[in-house]
């Protein structure tokens, strides 16, 4: 059988599976482990299944033993990972794709709803019960009938355009390609991030990070959104500058921001927790049971055809 190392705990369902096709070597205290760790642990292992977004880079691949021929990594984005030296060093790499679509848009719409109607002054107020029902309280921004630009028309994106539409939301996006009609169901598409910005009441970001999307809202881009637009991020913490973002939200030009990833996660700018236009979930994008489930039986899949010498159906070096 062949050993693999599981970084974080998986649902038991995925384990039991997990368990009967491999020499399952678990994480039963489910704690992050340190870089050390993880190449100690793995040294003996033919493969690892890295759960929670374990760091890969370069110097990490280079020190892991060379028994090991694949990371699995259980989560669609894979930014973790340093693919091109893992390639290198012959081991290959997959995600979860597909599995995972419809709980991160459900939380796309949940964020830019959180966001632009004032969801966490709302729970404030009702927990403190001192609020008086008034004609202005809490006035928030209406979804329906607005404009709703998606940065990332992948499978993500586009179910949140759908999601979208029953919102009457006129849909415009930004990805690298134009998608085909039968893909883009009528949204508008813009080649550039300025012309994207500048339809977007709303901006939806769902795209992976790259180096071309990291720091992608800032100081500049940020400008050309509409004054008073609402962002939700359910992509990853990297593609908003939080400075620059902090300052358009003192300032009105951001009218309230959803966010489910952060940069250096756990961890958040201290500048946010201040503000009152925030909503805030601790990276809940996947997780709903059947998503989770989902998710481990792609990466264990993966698993199973890297070692019967096929290649993983989700392989992405
Ligand atoms: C992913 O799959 O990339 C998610 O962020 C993990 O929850």
């Amino acid at each position: 059988m062949k050993k693999i190392l599981v970084t974080r705990n998986l649902l038991e369902e995925n384990e039991k599976r997990l368990l009967k096709l491999f020499d399952a070597k678990l994480n039963k205290e489910d704690v992050v482990l340190t870089t050390d760790q993880l190449i100690e642990l793995s040294k003996d292992c033919d493969g690892i299944l890295c759960v929670g977004g374990n760091k890969f880079d370069k110097e990490i691949i280079g020190k892991l033993s060379p028994s090991v021929k694949i990371i699995a990594n259980y989560a669609v984005g894979y930014n973790n990972v340093d693919t091109n030296s893992a390639k290198a060093r012959g081991i290959a790499v997959t995600n979860t794709p597909e599995v995972l679509t419809d709980s991160t848009a459900d939380i796309s719409i949940l964020l830019l709803l959180g966001a632009s109607r004032r969801a966490y002054e709302g729970r404030k107020a009702a927990e403190q019960q001192n609020w008086t029902w008034s004609t202005n309280l809490l006035l928030g921004k209406q979804m329906s009938n607005r404009k709703l630009g998606i940065l990332g028309m992948g499978r993500i994106g586009r179910a949140v355009a759908q999601r979208a539409k029953g919102f009457g939301m006129e849909i415009h996006y930004h990805n690298r390609s134009k998608l085909s009609p039968d893909l883009e169901h009528g949204a508008i598409y813009h080649s550039d991030i300025k012309s994207l910005f500048a339809q977007s009441e709303f901006l939806s970001i769902n795209c992976p990070a790259t180096p071309d999307t990291i720091n992608l809202l800032n100081e500049e881009t940020i400008k050309y959104l509409p004054d008073g637009a609402v962002v939700a991020n359910a992509a990853r913490g990297d593609v908003i500058n939080d400075d620059a973002m902090i300052k358009a939200m003192k300032s009105g030009k951001i009218f309230a921001l959803g966010l489910d990833v952060y940069n250096g996660e756990p961890k958040i700018n201290e500048e946010y927790l201040k503000l009152h236009n925030l909503f805030l979930l601790p990276h809940l994008g996947s997780a709903t049971k059947v998503t989770r489930i989902g998710m481990g039986d792609r990466a264990i899949d993966n698993l199973e055809d890297f070692f019967s010498n096929k290649r993983p159906k989700d392989q992405v070096n």
